[in-house]
């Protein structure tokens, strides 16, 4: 406790003085034309010029769709700007504002939602979006390098587009691949190398000059043979066989309700060795519709029995000792957590 005391007398009674070293930023340009985080001044469309690519019947429908997933407007708001930038290939301002407009919520919070994520695009980029990652574990393993030597290929700096429209080089922050240490993205795809024709991300691949120019000329080869790039869906998958999630085209993930809360699951359950077999006792909240019993088959769970909701145990012909068991109950169309696992001893 003295010790404390003490530390906090001296904090509060002595300045602390830190060396100042030179400053790595250059003083005549903003902070975000020197990282390229952020792109340089940008000429903006006005809204009367991008409402005819987002007010359209299909990006109408696909609004519907989304609002419809969520109990508030608000919760669509990256969706909504993916939805955008998807049709007019950035985020202009008045965008923003009309993202907003549509989420229901300030164009103030729209604006600091798309500046936050590197994913939004606050300029027209060229064709492949080249996303360094700068971060700690890339920086530590050679990215500042990488980029330079990228630059020098390209013939461009962070944040600037090639001539031919090919590519923009950016630097964004911590890309979660920290294992294959430098990467970036290629638009949407990890791509540390090129493998069997196509970009790639194997364990332990990370970027070097060597890998830098495969991935390049990959990119050149593909502008030739193909004329753009396929369509994506907001959330950066392909628009065919994408189900995973809700706002997706095609989505089978169920829609929520506002008031919708998982039930609880089965509790208490208990196995015990019987003479024949294994009694399985449980206890549960009384508006179940539908209870499973669920035993351990190597690594997979196989469905035992379906006992009726109100009762509480049930034997299990087949059970002996060493069994594991569990319950999942459902409550109309709600399926609670799996119950603890037991052992039957
Ligand atoms: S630090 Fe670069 S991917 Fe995490």
């Amino acid at each position: 406790m003295n010790k404390i005391q003490g530390a906090v007398h001296y904090v509060a009674n002595n300045r602390l003085q830190f060396e100042k070293g030179p400053s790595p930023f250059d003083p005549q340009k903003s902070a975000a034309d020197q990282v390229g985080h952020k792109y340089k001044k940008q000429e903006q469309p006005s809204l009367e010029e991008i409402l005819p690519k987002l007010e359209t019947p299909a990006i109408k429908q696909r609004l519907d769709d989304l609002l419809s997933r969520y109990p508030e407007p608000q919760g669509a708001l990256l969706e909504v700007l993916w939805l955008i930038q998807e049709a007019l290939g950035w985020v202009p301002r008045e965008a923003i504002r009309y993202a907003a407009g549509i989420c229901e919520c300030s164009p103030v919070h729209a604006f600091s939602v798309a500046t936050f994520y590197t994913m939004y695009k606050h300029a027209p980029t060229g064709r492949f979006l080249l996303q360094f990652c700068r971060n700690i574990c890339c920086e530590q393993k050679g990215a500042s390098n990488i980029i330079a030597y990228t630059e020098k290929s390209l013939g461009i700096q962070t944040g600037e587009t090639t001539p031919d429209g090919l590519f923009t080089i950016v630097q964004v922050e911590c890309l979660g691949a920290c294992a294959n240490a430098p990467v970036m993205l290629v638009n949407d795809d990890y791509a540390t190398d090129v493998q069997d024709s196509k970009l790639s991300m194997l364990p332990g691949t990370s970027l070097n000059e060597e890998r830098v120019d495969k991935i390049l000329n990959w990119c050149r080869e593909r502008a030739k043979n193909l004329k753009e790039e396929p369509t994506r869906d907001a959330l950066g998958g392909p628009i065919l066989g994408h189900k995973g999630h809700p706002g997706a085209p095609g989505a089978t993930a169920k829609v929520q309700s506002k008031n919708y809360a998982p039930p609880s699951p089965v509790l208490g359950v208990q196995a015990a060795l019987i003479d024949g077999g294994v009694q399985v006792s449980w206890k549960c909240a009384p508006d179940f519709t539908h209870l499973l019993l669920e035993k351990k088959e190597g690594s997979i769970w196989k469905q035992v029995a379906e006992p009726p909701v109100r009762t509480t145990e049930i034997i299990d012909p087949s059970g002996e000792k060493g069994s594991v068991y569990r319950m999942i109950a459902t409550s109309g169309e709600r399926v609670a957590k799996p119950s603890l696992e037991v052992e039957a001893k």
